[in-house]
């Protein structure tokens, strides 16, 4: 029977931007190693496939009122590791200001840490205030970014291929540490990269760990359909949730892969109560807490565009056509559909960007968030959710006492692991040297 696949996403205190303020909240918990720690220990208690980190090269335009993302992914994800024993665990690193050689070391050491359970979130980076951070005024170019992307992932892939399986013989009696004969030198030399030799390590138990990417535009779907494992993304209705999965599975087709080997995951924000009073309650408290003045900076950091000095009660102004954004396109296009399919003012919009940045915000009973997940898996909108509590660790721990067994009760979600590494949960075998990923 088809499952579900759950990733839970840690951000700091929740995906809420005003989760930070409430009474509940422990703002330092951001730093705090034993929060993340807890986090992941209460995902493997629900059985997710995995925990997942963004990140971001950047403190960002309003570090007054909240900052999303403070540590760095791979080196949190190897602490929380040695805390867990079946959970995957996702990094995202950018593929803009990196070096393939590094980020391939990187995960493949989380890899080899975690006993095979580590998964990496390709992103391009979009915005101008990490360009400056890395000796450039701004990103590269849209469609340029994800060509530096496919090259990189390519020579990540290849670098995890460098050692063939069994390369490492260590035959204490004739003095060969590795088998040379099975260890291949890159040679690479591309548009964007020159990389000579072989990794410096073999091959993890995964072979290759998983990969996941969240570009919504279309280069970025090809990206995903030819390269991803997993695809992250945001839809505000099940229509566009159906209309984005159907077309990246046809996308995935197209480049001679199979559909079902590209697992299609929306984020959802629960927000969830023991009566759907209760749950309203808190989801308006948390509107209430929240700053106008760091969402207007986050929906301009979106859109692209100043909107300093237009009425908050007013429309917003006509933003660019997606495909004409430097930034994030799949984002914009979001926007600009909420705001004329619904009509909504720059203040209604800013309402329905605080509970996660465009993601579904579901409020009500564990029962009420169960139907509304089993309703867009049995609809085609999705293989899974990215579960994005607005509060944490509060919101996670709701979510696997009240709405894992509900999901369980219904047969849509597993209650106990029969893999024990990230891709094994992903029913994908490893990635063997110049094998089939399946
Ligand atoms: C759930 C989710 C998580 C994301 N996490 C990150 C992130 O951590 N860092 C980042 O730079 N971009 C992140 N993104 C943005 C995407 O990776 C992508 O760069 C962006 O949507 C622009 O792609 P597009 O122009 O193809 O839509 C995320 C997107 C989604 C939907």
């Amino acid at each position: 029977m088809r499952r579900l696949h759950l990733n839970a996403f840690l951000l700091g205190v929740g995906h809420h931007e005003a989760a930070w303020r409430t009474a509940r909240a422990d703002p330092a918990a951001v730093l705090d190693v034993e929060h993340y720690r807890h986090l992941a220990r209460v995902a493997e208690r629900g059985t997710f496939d995995s925990v997942f980190l963004a990140d971001k090269l950047s403190t960002g335009h309003a570090a007054r009122h909240n900052v999303l993302t403070m540590l760095e992914p791979t080196v949190l994800l190897a602490a929380l590791a040695s805390a867990t024993s079946r959970i995957g665990l996702i990094a995202t690193l950018s593929t803009g200001f990196d070096e393939p050689y590094h980020v391939a070391r990187r995960l493949l050491t989380l890899d080899h840490v975690s006993g095979g359970r580590a998964g990496w979130n390709v992103v391009t980076s979009y915005s101008d205030a990490e360009a400056r951070n890395f000796g450039a005024d701004r990103v590269d170019e849209h469609d340029r970014r994800y060509r530096r992307a496919a090259e990189f992932v390519d020579v990540v892939r290849a670098l995890w291929d460098s050692w063939e399986v069994g390369a490492f013989v260590h035959d204490r009696h004739d003095g060969v540490f590795a088998d040379v004969e099975r260890v291949h030198d890159l040679h690479h030399r591309g548009e964007f990269f020159r990389v000579d030799g072989a990794l410096t390590a073999p091959r993890s138990r995964q072979g290759h760990p998983l990969l996941v990417q969240a570009g919504a535009s279309p280069t970025g779907r090809d990206f995903a359909a030819g390269r991803a494992d997993a695809v992250f993304t945001a839809h505000q209705t099940l229509a566009d949730a159906r209309a984005f999965r159907t077309d990246l599975r046809a996308r995935a087709a197209r480049a001679g892969r199979d559909p079902d080997d590209v697992v299609v995951l929306p984020g959802i924000v629960p927000i969830v109560g023991a009566t759907e009073a209760a749950a309203r309650a808190r989801a308006a408290e948390l509107d209430e807490l929240v700053v106008t003045d760091y969402a207007l900076r986050q929906l301009e950091n979106l859109v692209g565009r100043d909107l300093s000095g237009l009425p908050l009660d007013g429309p917003l102004p006509d933003l660019p056509a997606p495909g004409e954004h430097r930034g994030a396109q799949g984002r914009l296009e979001l926007i600009t559909r909420l705001a004329r399919d619904e009509g909504l003012t720059i203040r209604g919009i800013l309402g329905r960007l605080a509970g996660g940045r465009g993601h579904l915000v579901v409020v009500g009973t564990p029962e009420h968030v169960a139907d509304v997940m089993a309703g867009w898996f049995t609809a085609g909108g999705a293989d899974g959710f990215n579960v994005m509590a607005a509060e944490l660790p509060a919101g996670l721990e709701d979510f696997v006492e009240g709405v894992v067994p509900e999901l369980r009760r219904r047969g849509l979600h597993r209650d106990h692991y029969d893999a024990d590494t990230l891709r094994g949960h992903y029913g994908l075998a490893s990635h063997s040297r110049g094998g089939a990923s399946r």
